[in-house]
Protein backbone atom coordinates (compact mmCIF):
# COMPACT_ATOMS: atom_id res chain seq x y z
CA UNK A 1 0.00 0.00 0.00
CA UNK A 2 1.06 3.30 -0.33
CA UNK A 3 -0.05 6.19 1.49
CA UNK A 4 -3.29 8.94 0.33
CA UNK A 5 -1.57 12.26 -0.28
CA UNK A 6 -3.93 14.52 1.31
CA UNK A 7 -4.86 17.34 -0.98
CA UNK A 8 -4.32 20.43 0.94
CA UNK A 9 -5.23 22.76 -1.40
CA UNK A 10 -8.91 21.13 -2.25
CA UNK A 11 -9.70 21.12 1.38
CA UNK A 12 -8.51 24.50 1.73
CA UNK A 13 -10.77 25.83 -1.45
CA UNK A 14 -13.57 23.66 0.35
CA UNK A 15 -13.04 25.53 3.46
CA UNK A 16 -12.58 29.32 1.55
CA UNK A 17 -15.81 28.04 -0.30
CA UNK A 18 -17.26 27.51 3.01
CA UNK A 19 -16.33 30.97 4.28
CA UNK A 20 -17.40 33.14 0.76
CA UNK A 21 -21.23 31.41 1.29
CA UNK A 22 -21.62 32.75 4.46
CA UNK A 23 -20.42 36.66 3.59
CA UNK A 24 -23.62 37.91 2.39
CA UNK A 25 -25.65 37.10 5.48
CA UNK A 26 -23.09 38.83 7.44
CA UNK A 27 -22.66 41.73 5.31
CA UNK A 28 -26.60 41.52 4.78
CA UNK A 29 -26.69 42.42 8.98
CA UNK A 30 -24.18 44.23 9.53
CA UNK A 31 -24.13 46.74 6.27
CA UNK A 32 -20.52 46.41 5.23
CA UNK A 33 -17.95 43.44 4.31
CA UNK A 34 -16.61 41.55 6.99
CA UNK A 35 -12.75 43.31 6.75
CA UNK A 36 -8.81 42.02 7.92
CA UNK A 37 -6.30 44.43 8.54
CA UNK A 38 -2.53 42.80 7.18
CA UNK A 39 0.39 44.69 8.42
CA UNK A 40 3.51 44.26 6.97
CA UNK A 41 7.03 45.41 8.34
CA UNK A 42 10.23 45.78 6.32
CA UNK A 43 11.50 43.65 3.01
CA UNK A 44 11.31 40.33 3.88
CA UNK A 45 11.00 38.39 0.40
CA UNK A 46 8.61 35.29 1.93
CA UNK A 47 6.65 37.06 4.21
CA UNK A 48 6.04 39.47 1.13
CA UNK A 49 4.67 36.31 -0.87
CA UNK A 50 2.79 34.85 2.39
CA UNK A 51 0.76 38.40 2.50
CA UNK A 52 0.09 38.47 -0.99
CA UNK A 53 -1.69 35.24 -0.65
CA UNK A 54 -3.57 36.69 2.13
CA UNK A 55 -4.64 39.40 0.45
CA UNK A 56 -5.77 37.51 -3.01
CA UNK A 57 -7.74 34.95 -1.17
CA UNK A 58 -9.43 37.41 1.77
CA UNK A 59 -10.85 39.23 -1.70
CA UNK A 60 -11.74 35.65 -3.25
CA UNK A 61 -13.72 35.00 -0.31
CA UNK A 62 -15.81 38.17 -1.14
CA UNK A 63 -14.50 40.30 2.11
CA UNK A 64 -12.16 43.12 2.25
CA UNK A 65 -8.78 43.28 3.04
CA UNK A 66 -6.85 46.75 4.21
CA UNK A 67 -2.42 46.12 3.60
CA UNK A 68 -0.42 48.62 5.62
CA UNK A 69 3.26 48.40 4.54
CA UNK A 70 5.84 50.10 6.96
CA UNK A 71 9.89 50.35 6.55
CA UNK A 72 11.41 47.79 8.41
CA UNK A 73 13.14 51.25 10.09
CA UNK A 74 9.99 52.01 11.62
CA UNK A 75 9.98 52.71 15.29
CA UNK A 76 8.01 50.42 17.85
CA UNK A 77 5.96 53.31 19.03
CA UNK A 78 4.57 53.98 15.80
CA UNK A 79 3.91 50.90 14.76
CA UNK A 80 1.51 49.60 18.29
CA UNK A 81 -0.03 53.15 17.22
CA UNK A 82 -0.92 51.61 13.90
CA UNK A 83 -2.10 48.67 15.55
CA UNK A 84 -4.25 51.14 18.42
CA UNK A 85 -5.88 52.69 15.61
CA UNK A 86 -6.65 49.24 13.83
CA UNK A 87 -8.27 48.32 16.98
CA UNK A 88 -10.60 51.18 17.26
CA UNK A 89 -11.78 50.34 13.82
CA UNK A 90 -15.00 49.32 13.81
CA UNK A 91 -14.84 48.32 10.19
CA UNK A 92 -11.97 46.31 10.92
CA UNK A 93 -12.63 42.66 12.23
CA UNK A 94 -9.33 41.34 11.94
CA UNK A 95 -5.63 42.30 12.60
CA UNK A 96 -2.42 40.06 11.20
CA UNK A 97 0.95 41.44 11.94
CA UNK A 98 3.38 39.32 9.55
CA UNK A 99 5.81 38.26 11.82
CA UNK A 100 8.99 37.83 12.04
CA UNK A 101 9.26 41.68 12.85
CA UNK A 102 12.99 43.38 12.27
CA UNK A 103 14.53 42.89 15.29
CA UNK A 104 14.49 46.55 16.83
CA UNK A 105 11.12 45.47 17.71
CA UNK A 106 9.62 43.67 20.43
CA UNK A 107 7.20 41.09 19.01
CA UNK A 108 5.40 40.07 22.12
CA UNK A 109 5.02 43.70 22.56
CA UNK A 110 2.88 44.39 19.56
CA UNK A 111 1.03 40.74 19.86
CA UNK A 112 -0.74 41.48 23.10
CA UNK A 113 -1.46 45.01 22.08
CA UNK A 114 -3.77 43.48 19.12
CA UNK A 115 -7.33 43.97 20.35
CA UNK A 116 -8.36 39.75 21.67
CA UNK A 117 -11.04 39.60 19.51
CA UNK A 118 -9.78 40.92 16.15
CA UNK A 119 -6.88 38.49 16.86
CA UNK A 120 -7.39 36.29 13.92
CA UNK A 121 -3.65 34.91 14.64
CA UNK A 122 -4.59 33.71 17.94
CA UNK A 123 -1.11 34.72 19.00
CA UNK A 124 -2.48 36.86 21.88
CA UNK A 125 -1.93 35.27 25.33
CA UNK A 126 -5.82 35.90 26.20
CA UNK A 127 -6.66 33.38 23.11
CA UNK A 128 -3.44 31.07 24.04
CA UNK A 129 -5.50 30.75 27.45
CA UNK A 130 -8.83 30.33 26.44
CA UNK A 131 -7.28 27.49 23.84
CA UNK A 132 -5.59 26.04 26.84
CA UNK A 133 -8.55 25.70 28.88
CA UNK A 134 -11.28 25.28 26.76
CA UNK A 135 -13.09 28.56 26.08
CA UNK A 136 -13.81 29.62 23.12
CA UNK A 137 -11.70 32.15 21.26
CA UNK A 138 -9.62 32.42 18.09
CA UNK A 139 -7.50 29.70 17.70
CA UNK A 140 -4.03 29.66 15.41
CA UNK A 141 -4.29 28.88 11.76
CA UNK A 142 -1.85 26.68 10.82
CA UNK A 143 -2.72 24.01 13.82
CA UNK A 144 -6.73 24.40 12.87
CA UNK A 145 -5.66 24.01 9.29
CA UNK A 146 -3.93 20.57 10.81
CA UNK A 147 -6.32 19.52 12.37
CA UNK A 148 -9.45 19.78 9.80
CA UNK A 149 -6.54 17.31 7.81
CA UNK A 150 -6.09 14.79 10.21
CA UNK A 151 -9.50 15.05 11.55
CA UNK A 152 -10.60 14.43 7.36
CA UNK A 153 -8.43 11.19 7.34
CA UNK A 154 -8.35 9.44 10.63
CA UNK A 155 -12.13 10.99 12.24
CA UNK A 156 -12.43 10.07 15.52
CA UNK A 157 -9.46 10.84 17.68
CA UNK A 158 -10.44 9.51 20.92
CA UNK A 159 -7.60 7.33 22.31
CA UNK A 160 -5.38 7.92 19.24
CA UNK A 161 -1.39 8.44 19.98
CA UNK A 162 -0.67 11.55 18.39
CA UNK A 163 3.25 13.09 18.58
CA UNK A 164 3.95 16.91 17.72
CA UNK A 165 7.06 17.45 17.15
CA UNK A 166 7.69 21.67 17.77
CA UNK A 167 7.02 23.53 20.85
CA UNK A 168 6.40 26.98 19.23
CA UNK A 169 3.93 29.38 20.14
CA UNK A 170 2.28 29.12 16.30
CA UNK A 171 2.27 25.76 15.90
CA UNK A 172 3.55 23.16 18.00
CA UNK A 173 1.94 24.34 21.54
CA UNK A 174 -1.30 25.28 19.74
CA UNK A 175 -1.50 21.97 18.00
CA UNK A 176 -1.21 19.76 21.18
CA UNK A 177 -4.00 21.86 22.84
CA UNK A 178 -6.21 20.97 19.99
CA UNK A 179 -5.12 17.30 19.57
CA UNK A 180 -5.90 17.15 23.60
CA UNK A 181 -8.95 18.71 23.04
CA UNK A 182 -9.79 16.10 20.54
CA UNK A 183 -8.84 13.10 22.95
CA UNK A 184 -5.86 12.17 21.72
CA UNK A 185 -2.69 11.31 24.08
CA UNK A 186 -0.50 13.53 22.94
CA UNK A 187 3.20 13.53 23.17
CA UNK A 188 4.51 17.53 22.40
CA UNK A 189 8.36 16.68 21.49
CA UNK A 190 11.20 19.31 20.38
CA UNK A 191 14.83 19.79 20.10
CA UNK A 192 16.18 18.50 23.88
CA UNK A 193 13.88 15.24 23.38
CA UNK A 194 16.06 12.21 24.21
CA UNK A 195 14.53 9.52 21.24
CA UNK A 196 12.63 10.93 18.59
CA UNK A 197 12.32 7.56 16.32
CA UNK A 198 11.26 6.28 19.42
CA UNK A 199 8.28 8.75 19.88
CA UNK A 200 7.51 8.81 16.45
CA UNK A 201 6.90 4.68 16.53
CA UNK A 202 4.58 4.81 18.63
CA UNK A 203 2.40 7.22 17.06
CA UNK A 204 -0.90 7.05 14.98
CA UNK A 205 -0.86 11.03 14.11
CA UNK A 206 2.83 13.19 13.77
CA UNK A 207 2.39 16.76 13.54
CA UNK A 208 6.17 17.85 12.07
CA UNK A 209 6.30 21.48 12.84
CA UNK A 210 10.27 21.50 13.89
CA UNK A 211 12.20 23.22 11.21
CA UNK A 212 14.24 20.58 10.04
CA UNK A 213 14.29 19.76 6.37
CA UNK A 214 13.39 15.71 6.26
CA UNK A 215 14.63 15.36 10.27
CA UNK A 216 11.94 12.53 10.63
CA UNK A 217 12.80 9.51 8.28
CA UNK A 218 10.15 6.79 7.16
CA UNK A 219 11.11 4.04 8.33
CA UNK A 220 10.51 5.23 11.82
CA UNK A 221 6.83 5.56 11.49
CA UNK A 222 4.39 3.26 12.64
CA UNK A 223 2.53 1.35 9.77
CA UNK A 224 -0.73 3.20 9.02
CA UNK A 225 0.54 6.36 10.38
CA UNK A 226 -1.36 9.91 9.30
CA UNK A 227 1.72 12.64 9.06
CA UNK A 228 1.46 16.39 8.68
CA UNK A 229 4.18 17.65 7.97
CA UNK A 230 4.43 21.64 8.50
CA UNK A 231 7.83 22.17 7.46
CA UNK A 232 8.41 24.49 4.35
CA UNK A 233 12.45 23.84 4.19
CA UNK A 234 14.58 25.44 0.69
CA UNK A 235 17.41 23.03 0.45
CA UNK A 236 19.59 23.15 -2.79
CA UNK A 237 19.98 20.81 -5.33
CA UNK A 238 23.31 19.50 -6.74
CA UNK A 239 22.75 21.18 -10.15
CA UNK A 240 22.96 24.34 -7.97
CA UNK A 241 18.64 24.87 -7.63
CA UNK A 242 16.62 24.93 -4.75
CA UNK A 243 13.63 23.19 -3.61
CA UNK A 244 10.96 22.90 -1.03
CA UNK A 245 11.23 19.96 1.35
CA UNK A 246 9.47 19.44 4.79
CA UNK A 247 10.47 17.95 8.11
CA UNK A 248 9.37 14.38 6.96
CA UNK A 249 11.33 12.30 4.17
CA UNK A 250 8.20 12.29 1.89
CA UNK A 251 9.27 9.72 -0.63
CA UNK A 252 10.02 7.45 2.56
CA UNK A 253 7.28 8.06 4.43
CA UNK A 254 5.36 6.68 1.46
CA UNK A 255 4.99 2.80 1.24
CA UNK A 256 4.63 3.51 5.69
CA UNK A 257 1.65 6.14 6.39
CA UNK A 258 -1.79 5.55 5.65
CA UNK A 259 -1.81 9.54 4.53
CA UNK A 260 0.67 12.06 4.45
CA UNK A 261 0.70 16.24 3.44
CA UNK A 262 2.85 16.76 0.44
CA UNK A 263 5.03 20.02 0.86
CA UNK A 264 3.69 22.90 -0.56
CA UNK A 265 0.54 21.79 -1.22
CA UNK A 266 -0.21 19.91 1.85
CA UNK A 267 -0.78 22.25 5.11
CA UNK A 268 0.11 25.66 3.48
CA UNK A 269 -3.30 26.15 1.79
CA UNK A 270 -5.30 25.49 4.89
CA UNK A 271 -3.55 28.25 7.23
CA UNK A 272 -4.46 30.85 4.79
CA UNK A 273 -8.21 29.69 4.42
CA UNK A 274 -8.81 29.76 8.46
CA UNK A 275 -7.29 32.98 8.71
CA UNK A 276 -9.99 33.42 6.69
CA UNK A 277 -12.49 31.62 8.71
CA UNK A 278 -11.23 33.13 11.38
CA UNK A 279 -11.65 36.66 10.14
CA UNK A 280 -15.30 35.67 9.36
CA UNK A 281 -16.09 34.51 12.95
CA UNK A 282 -14.47 37.35 14.63
CA UNK A 283 -16.71 39.52 12.92
CA UNK A 284 -19.37 37.77 13.83
CA UNK A 285 -18.47 37.45 17.57
CA UNK A 286 -17.64 41.33 17.43
CA UNK A 287 -21.32 41.88 16.25
CA UNK A 288 -22.75 39.80 18.59
CA UNK A 289 -24.04 37.45 15.94
CA UNK A 290 -24.42 33.33 15.80
CA UNK A 291 -21.21 31.79 14.38
CA UNK A 292 -22.45 30.58 10.36
CA UNK A 293 -23.28 26.69 11.82
CA UNK A 294 -21.33 25.79 8.34
CA UNK A 295 -17.81 26.65 9.47
N1 LIG B 1 4.78 34.34 9.70
C1 LIG B 1 4.82 33.04 9.33
N2 LIG B 1 3.62 32.45 9.59
C2 LIG B 1 2.83 33.41 10.11
C3 LIG B 1 1.48 33.42 10.57
O1 LIG B 1 0.75 32.43 10.55
N3 LIG B 1 1.02 34.61 11.03
C4 LIG B 1 1.80 35.72 11.07
N4 LIG B 1 1.28 36.85 11.58
N5 LIG B 1 3.06 35.74 10.67
C5 LIG B 1 3.55 34.59 10.18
Amino acid sequence: MTAAIIDGKAHAAALVDRVRVAVPAFAAARGRMPGLAVVLVGDDPASHVYVRNKLARTATAGMRSIEHRLPSSVAEADLLALVAALNADDAVDGILVQLPLPPHIDSAKVLVAVDPGKDVDGFHPVNAGRLATGLPGLVPCTPSGCLILVKAVAGDLGGADALVVGRSNIVGKPMAALLTAASATVTLAHSRTRDLADHVRRADVVVAAVGVPEVIRGDWLKPEAVVIDVGMNRVANPDGTTRLVGDVAFAEALPVARAITPVPGGVGPMTIACLLRNTLLAAHARAGLPAPVTL
